[in-house]
């Protein structure tokens, strides 16, 4: 007999298997569980639900689908915490995960508004979604979504729908395996201080690759990255034009680790040669094909805003609205990679100065330049990483 345990996220109550029994290190699961739940991912979760509902200040939904759905934690807390009367189907290969989301869709009283299926996430989403497409697919993976991108994208409605995907597999979307990288998302990883904004990019640049091989195009809403995974929303719509003029958002980013600039370049544009600073002789490297277009949509995120600051923050992570803050502050700034100060000042020898300093040092030098949700220790520039650096050193030495 399973082990289990209730568990509250948000406004919702689940069961799933006891993670503290089944696993060796407290609150770590693994994936012999008898029933997979990783409370490291409630950050994860509660942002999804917050999305879920910025998105549905302006697109009404009628059905969703979690194909990869374990206790059902997810789908649960949307359907009891976003508006709406929406109905969800929720699958897993496992047939105890699928008893424990049944349970704890009785338990809610939401047996009306759920279907639950044991099976193939691919195949079912192909299957399940023939009568009525899907207006929100949530892929929720051990590792990489690469493998449920395609029936994802074709189980979605053609007038518009929601795909959310999240990606665990970082060493090879981080450059410890760009092989590995290269053929799961069709782009070479690098190592590189702004590693998960490459990480970020390579799942977007597969995603808009899966909908226009569907004559579908993409538009990025937001994404999500913390230290062991990345997240995505994007919109997807069946617009064959509009996807051949996205082609533009597909290209490269090159990257000299001795002087620390970087650009992007699109897939056929005219050769950019890159600049590196004054008196570097580095090599650049380069990362891609990836995405190298928008990362967020300003009307949903201010959506997110609005729906934020009328919620009761105790019950969700302490780090939610910070991260939510930081993505509105850069959104702006996301033509180019973020800049790591730490990795920038270990380059340069120098204690680094604290973010805000630098930040208002380059808006008086007449650069913008913002937080960054990616990390805490970076900033959003337009301004290279050599002329950040010096503006670095004259507030070291004003010190
Ligand atoms: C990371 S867990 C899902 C966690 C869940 N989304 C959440 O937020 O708690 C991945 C789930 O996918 C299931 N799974 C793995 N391969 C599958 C497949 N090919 N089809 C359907 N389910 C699969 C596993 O049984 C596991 O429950
Ligand atoms: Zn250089």
């Amino acid at each position: 007999m399973t082990v289990q345990r209730e568990y509250t996220e948000g406004s919702t109550t689940f069961l799933s298997a006891d993670v503290d029994h089944y696993s060796q290190e407290k609150g770590q699961p693994t994936t012999s569980m008898p029933v997979f739940y990783n409370p490291r991912m409630r950050l994860n979760r509660d942002i999804s639900v917050l999305m879920l509902s910025a998105y549905l200040t302006e697109t009404p939904l009628k059905n969703i689908c979690e194909p990869l759905t374990g206790s059902g934690v997810r789908t649960l807390r949307y359907l009891n915490e976003c508006e709406g009367d929406f109905k969800a189907k929720m699958f897993d290969a496992n047939p105890q995960a699928i008893e424990f989301a049944k349970r704890n869709l009785e338990r809610l009283a939401l047996t009306d508004r759920a279907e639950t299926r044991v099976g193939d996430a691919k195949v079912l989403l192909l299957t399940e979604s023939r009568e009525s497409r899907f207006d929100f697919v949530d892929i929720d993976p051990f590792g990489s979504p690469a493998p449920y991108l395609n029936a994802a994208v074709q189980s979605l409605d053609p007038n518009g729908g929601l795909l959310a995907a999240t990606a665990t597999d970082m060493p090879a979307l981080c450059g410890v395996y760009p092989k590995v990288s290269l053929r799961k998302y069709g782009g070479v990883s690098i190592r590189a201080p702004f590693v998960h904004e490459i990480a970020v990019r390579l799942l977007l640049g597969h995603v808009y690759r899966v909908a226009g091989s569907n004559d579908r195009a993409m538009a990025p809403l937001a994404v999500l990255s913390r230290d062991h995974y990345i997240r995505i929303w994007a919109r997807i719509v069946a617009d064959r034009r509009l996807s051949n003029r996205q082609t533009t958002n597909l290209g490269m980013i090159q990257y000299c680790p001795k002087c620390m600039r970087s650009i992007s370049v699109p897939i056929g544009a005219s050769v950019k040669e890159f600049e590196h600073a004054s008196d570097c002789d580095g090599k650049r490297q380069e990362a891609g094909p990836l995405w190298i277009g928008k990362l967020y949509e300003p009307k949903f995120l201010d959506a997110a805003t609005g729906i934020l600051q009328k919620l009761n923050l105790s019950i969700y992570h302490r780090k939610m609205a910070d991260i939510v803050e930081r993505i509105t502050d850069e959104q702006a700034l996301t033509g180019k990679t973020f800049i790591d100060l730490h990795a920038l000042c270990d380059l340069h020898n120098i204690t680094a100065p604290k973010n805000v300093d630098v930040i208002d040092g380059l808006h008086e030098a007449g650069h913008s330049a913002t937080r960054t949700h990616f990390s805490t220790t970076a900033i959003r520039t337009d301004a290279p990483a050599d002329v950040v650096a010096e503006i670095v050193k004259t507030i070291v030495s004003s010190r």
